[in-house]
C-alpha cells in the first residue's frame, strides 16, 4: 500500500477524488497526510470529514522558500510519506524539494500539456481558439508544470461557452485521471524514461477522449 500525502492550497475536490478512490477496497494506496499552505482551505474539511490526518505548514510562517519547504519535509518524513499528489498545491517548490521527491510526486493541471502551462488555462484557451483542451497528471519538475505525463484527457471545446462552464467540464475529467494516474503509479506501472513516463501493459487506460457536447448557442 503507497502512502500518499496529498498537498493543497484551496477548495480540494481533487483531493476528494483522491480520498473516495483510496476508500476501495481494491485501491493501491492510502492517503496518510492532507497538509495545506492555507488554514482555511476547504479541502482540510473534506480530510477531516474522512477522518484523515492533517497538517498546515503556512509558507508565511517562514522567512524564505527554503524553511517553508525544509518544514514541509519534515512534515512529510515524519508521517511516513512515500508519495506526494499536489492538488491544486499553490506555491512554487524548488529545485532542492522537488528533485529529493523526483518520480514521488504528481501533479494535475488542466490543460493538455505541453500546452496551456501556467494560470488561466480555460481563458486561454477558448481566447486561442483551440477545438481540444484537457487535463494532465505528470510527475513534477523543476520547470513549472513540466514532466512526464501519467494521464490525460481530452474533451472538445464549445466555442460557445464560457471559462467557468469549460473549468467545470474538465474537472470532471481531472476526478476521472487523477485517481487513475495514482492507481498505476502504486501498482508499480509506471516508468520514467528520459522525459517520457511508459506505462507497463498500457492498455490506453490512461487517456480519454470524451464526446463534444453538442454546440447549441
Ligand atoms: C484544479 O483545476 C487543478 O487542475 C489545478 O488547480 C485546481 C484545483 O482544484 N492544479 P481543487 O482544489 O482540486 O478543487
Amino acid at each position: 500500500m503507497l502512502k500518499v500525502a496529498v498537498l493543497i492550497s484551496g477548495r480540494g475536490s481533487n483531493l476528494q477524488a483522491l480520498i473516495d478512490a483510496c476508500a476501495r477496497d481494491d485501491f493501491p494506496a492510502t492517503i496518510v497526510r492532507v497538509i495545506s499552505n492555507k488554514a482555511d482551505a476547504y479541502g482540510l474539511v473534506r480530510a477531516q470529514n474522512a477522518g484523515l490526518d492533517t497538517a498546515v505548514v503556512n509558507h508565511k510562517d517562514f522567512p524564505d522558500r527554503e524553511s517553508f519547504e525544509d518544514a514541509l519535509h519534515t512534515e512529510l518524513s515524519n508521517a511516513g510519506v512515500e508519495f506526494i499528489c499536489l492538488a491544486g498545491f499553490m506555491r512554487i517548490l524548488n529545485s532542492d524539494f522537488v528533485n529529493r521527491w523526483r518520480d514521488r510526486m504528481l501533479n494535475i493541471h488542466p490543460s493538455l500539456l505541453p500546452a496551456f502551462k501556467g494560470l488561466h488555462t480555460h481563458e486561454r484557451v477558448l481566447e486561442a481558439g483551440v477545438g481540444f483542451t484537457g487535463c494532465t497528471v505528470h510527475f513534477v519538475r523543476p520547470e513549472m508544470d513540466d514532466g512526464p505525463i501519467v494521464t490525460q484527457a481530452a474533451v472538445a471545446v464549445n466555442p460557445h461557452e464560457d471559462a467557468s462552464r469549460l473549468a467545470e467540464r474538465v474537472l470532471l475529467l481531472e476526478h476521472l485521471i487523477y485517481p487513475e494516474a495514482l492507481r498505476l503509479v502504486a501498482e508499480g506501472r509506471v516508468k520514467v524514461v528520459g522525459s517520457k513516463a511508459e506505462i507497463k501493459e498500457a492498455t490506453y487506460s490512461n487517456t480519454w477522449l470524451v464526446n463534444p457536447e453538442p454546440m447549441i448557442e
